[in-house]
């Protein structure tokens, strides 16, 4: 067996740019301590999410030139649903300027009814949606129209040592108590986010998959998959779960979809575009929904708020996220990152996830209180430290208050590196290592943060922070 080495070479660099510990107090000072509101030009190794940020290859670039901007029924609309459709397998696709959006129109049409008279009516108030665990946006898109999000990934995927193979996996228990619940009625959609971002970046199991669409088949609710990191879903299915050693990504992504009623896709993860995205059905009725809905806020349904370049560089991004060179030297990179934190004692969520690394900030800094936010103080110190950005995914991303207005703390307090694909080489890797060694000698002296200004919805974007 021989190293994995990276399968590509690279013809064109950006350069970054080297600034001083006094330098980055300064930006961080300015930034109100909120990695989202840092210029991307001060930050040096950029962490902060795998999403609009990979490399493109040279035959997407040779596709964004080959673009056709037709408005209507262009010849890359027609590329883009031919490969969406081989993998998929669903019989519409509506293209989207990025996940968010196929959210948003998906929900809105499963949390309303149209009157009489054509008006929508919001009927989300009691209604409830199931997932292993909602991401940021998915939730907001949830709540935003009334209804609870709510998420049952199981208990080993709550606990960052506890090892098992596919932790992104549904309680499927606790979802049919749940469905007992609420009713089958007041459930408008379950879905599954693959692989779980909230959760560590963890896989779901074949098994999973095709076990929670028996139990929405039996109650008769549509079963939809966040989709955007599929393929590296589906090559931890072809790693750790028996009977699909053999069989190719295509083979497995087919079989994964096929359980299920439609998905949301960020194309802006496992299609290597930055931007984009779809919102895909089977169902005859809700697709003529969402496409009417569409067309009022994206765009005509060939191209739904994208250019055609943008869906030339989503069909190619597609094909080559499939080749299994390039995804176990993702994956195999993404664990060298955690096997050198793990070997240094620094904890983290283990077994390694796909996209990203998750720290255990609660753990790591355990002297700050949960009430201090552990993991934006550790993504502070980390772009101090060394000027890379990530970002905190606890209680900032997803604590509650309570109708007293205390705070209700998430599951965990993670601080995520997310690794851009095809972008960072191992030496950038192994300096995020070593920023990490050095901030662990000092680590007691590192402060929380309190808020000093939050919007309601999606608050980690545009909060300000100071120091405690
Ligand atoms: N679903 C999941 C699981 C995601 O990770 C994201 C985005 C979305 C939906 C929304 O997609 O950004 O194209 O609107 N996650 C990014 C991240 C932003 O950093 O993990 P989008």
């Amino acid at each position: 067996m021989h190293t994995i080495i990276e399968p590509f070479r690279i013809k064109s660099v950006e350069k970054i740019k080297f600034t001083t510990i006094e330098d980055r107090e300064k930006i961080l000072e300015k930034a109100y301590y909120n990695p989202f509101l840092i210029p991307a030009e001060d930050v040096l190794i950029d962490l902060l999410t795998d999403s609009g940020t990979s490399a493109m290859s040279a035959q997407q670039w040779a596709g964004i030139m080959d673009g056709d901007e037709s408005y209507a029924g262009s010849r890359s609309y027609f590329r883009f649903e031919e490969v969406t459709k081989k993998i998929f397998g669903y019989k519409h696709i509506i293209p989207v300027h990025q996940g968010r959006a196929a959210e948003r129109i998906l929900f809105t049409n499963f949390l309303s009814k149209t009157d009489e008279n054509g008006n929508l009516i919001m009927t989300g108030r009691s209604k409830g949606i199931p997932n292993n665990n909602h991401f940021d946006t998915t939730r907001a898109n949830i709540e935003f129209n009334d209804a609870e999000a709510v998420d049952l990934v199981i208990e080993e995927g709550k606990h960052p040592a506890t090892i098992h193979p596919f932790k992104g996996n549904i309680d499927l228990v606790k979802l049919e108590e749940y469905i007992q619940k609420k009713g089958a009625e007041n459930i408008p959609v379950i879905m599954l986010t693959i692989t779980n971002n909230a959760g560590g970046g963890q896989p779901v199991s074949m098994e999973n998959i095709r076990k929670t669409g028996e139990i929405a088949k039996k109650h008769g609710i549509p079963f939809f998959m966040d989709a955007c990191r599929f393929a590296e879903n589906a090559y931890f299915i072809k790693l750790r779960e028996k009977g699909y050693e053999n069989k190719c990504i295509l083979e497995i992504a087919q079989e994964m979809f096929s359980y299920t009623d439609g998905c949301t896709m960020s194309a802006k993860k496992d299609a290597f575009a930055n931007i984009g995205g779809f919102v895909a059905m089977n169902d005859e009725e809700l697709y003529t929904r969402c496409r009417n809905l569409l067309i009022i806020t994206e765009g005509f349904e060939t191209y739904g708020g994208l250019a055609g370049r943008d869906m030339e560089a989503i069909a190619q991004g597609l094909e080559e996220i499939l080749d299994e060179h390039y995804l176990q030297y993702r994956i195999r990179s993404t664990a060298y990152l955690g096997d050198k934190l793990t070997a240094n004692g620094i904890p983290i969520i283990l077994p390694v996830g796909g996209h990203a690394i998750y720290v255990d900030a609660k753990e790591f800094l355990s002297h700050i209180p949960v009430e201090q936010y552990p993991g934006q103080a550790l993504v502070c110190e980390l772009f101090r430290m060394g000027g890379i950005r990530s970002v905190e995914i606890g209680s900032i991303m997803f604590g509650k208050y309570d109708k007293d207005g205390k705070m209700v703390p998430a599951d965990m307090e993670l601080v995520r590196l997310a690794i851009p694909r095809r972008v960072y080489t191992q030496s950038h890797i192994d300096y995020v290592a070593e920023v990490f060694i050095e901030l662990k000698n000092n680590k007691d002296k590192i402060k929380g943060v309190k808020i000093i200004e939050e919007p309601k919805f999606l608050r980690h974007f545009t909060s300000k922070f100071s120091l405690v």
